[in-house]
């Protein structure tokens, strides 16, 4: 899989600051046999990462907190059933990079601590500041077209708002199709793409953003409100969730998803979609291509619609057609 020139310097010195504490910058140069001046670049480069790293007369350098690095082997190891786990400390998107990967290593992960290019849905970037949040995508080779892909989107927010729950968070749930909200701000994405003909075998790429640790300054070119999980969690007065832990059982999760989709379709996840909605029995504007109806949602059918009490009765609206907002 297509790496990044990283100097492996970068990433023994980031490891030397990880524990968040204050490490003087004598003892770093002479640690990684470079002058002061040399040690004040490689910080440099390390902030063209995102990273927050502070400097302070008499006190050295830190990272604004501690960092949890992913671990590719532990997470392998986490696996319910075989999956293929890479990290990589920097790529391009890692949605991208599996859409180019061999599918014959199907199922198979591919995590970054920092994108160069990651991609949101409707051709917006994902901000992907190194090590603050998750970057994930899942490759996954249905041997069959799924009849009911159309609704492959729900059953991943589904997933993704349990796996959350996990976490201990409270005022998290989903918005149709399968916007993450927590507290009523974005908490994560979802970019799915698929490559196959109806009829064929199918292959999606299954991409999860979710915002972890992110700082007001790292997301500052973010012009939606968002929300990370650990600040919530905080607030809560819960445990931060680890980065690790959250993707272990993210995939472990959506494995069994998969498999299940493809034996069943949507059915089995209605009821657990439901149970996540946060619209439910409220007030919505549905935004179509031609304007606007207003009406109070109930829920989603069969078939992964919207279903809203309009004034013209229960009307089904179809991914695609409509954005949904609370009115
Ligand atoms: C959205 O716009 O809500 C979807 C965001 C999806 C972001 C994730 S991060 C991992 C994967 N790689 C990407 O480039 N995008 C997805």
């Amino acid at each position: 899989m297509a790496q990044a020139l990283i100097e492996p310097e970068r990433l023994k010195l980031l490891d030397a600051l990880a524990d968040g504490g204050w490490h003087s910058g004598e003892a770093l140069a002479e640690a990684h046999g470079i002058t002061r001046a040399a040690l004040a670049k490689r910080m440099d480069r390390l902030r063209d990462w995102g990273l927050e790293i502070e400097a302070r007369q008499g006190l050295g350098y830190r990272l604004s907190r501690p960092l949890e690095r992913l671990n590719a082997a532990a997470l392998e190891a986490a696996m319910l059933t075989p999956l293929r786990v890479t990290v990589l400390a920097e790529t391009d998107s890692t949605n991208t990079q599996l859409l180019d990967a061999d599918s014959a290593r199907d199922p198979q992960a591919l995590l970054a601590e920092y994108q160069t290019a990651g991609r949101g849905r409707r051709g917006r970037a994902w901000r992907s500041p190194f090590g603050a949040n998750l970057y994930l995508s899942l490759a996954w080779s249905f041997p069959a077209w799924p009849p009911a892909l159309t609704t492959l989107p729900l059953v991943v927010g589904v997933i993704c708002a349990e796996a959350l729950a996990q976490t201990g968070v409270e005022g998290l749930g989903l918005k149709w199709p399968n916007d993450l909200l927590l507290e009523g701000r974005k908490l994560g994405g979802i970019l799915i793409e698929h490559r196959g003909e109806a009829g064929g075998p199918c292959r999606v790429v299954i991409g999860v953003g979710i915002n972890v640790a992110m700082s007001d300054e790292q997301a500052s070119p973010i012009d939606q409100p968002w929300i990370a999980l650990n600040a919530a969690l905080s607030r809560q007065g819960r445990a931060a969730a680890s980065r690790n832990a959250l993707a272990a059982d993210l995939l472990n999760r959506l494995a069994i998803a998969l498999r299940q989709f493809e034996a069943s379709g949507f059915a089995p996840f209605v009821p657990r979609w439901n149970a996540q909605d946060l619209t439910r029995d409220r007030k919505v504007r549905i935004l179509l291509g031609n304007g606007e109806v207003d009406g109070i949602a109930r829920g989603v059918a069969p078939d992964g619609a919207l279903q809203v009490e309009t004034a013209q009765g229960l009307t089904a609206y179809h991914s695609g057609e409509v954005s949904l907002r609370l009115s």
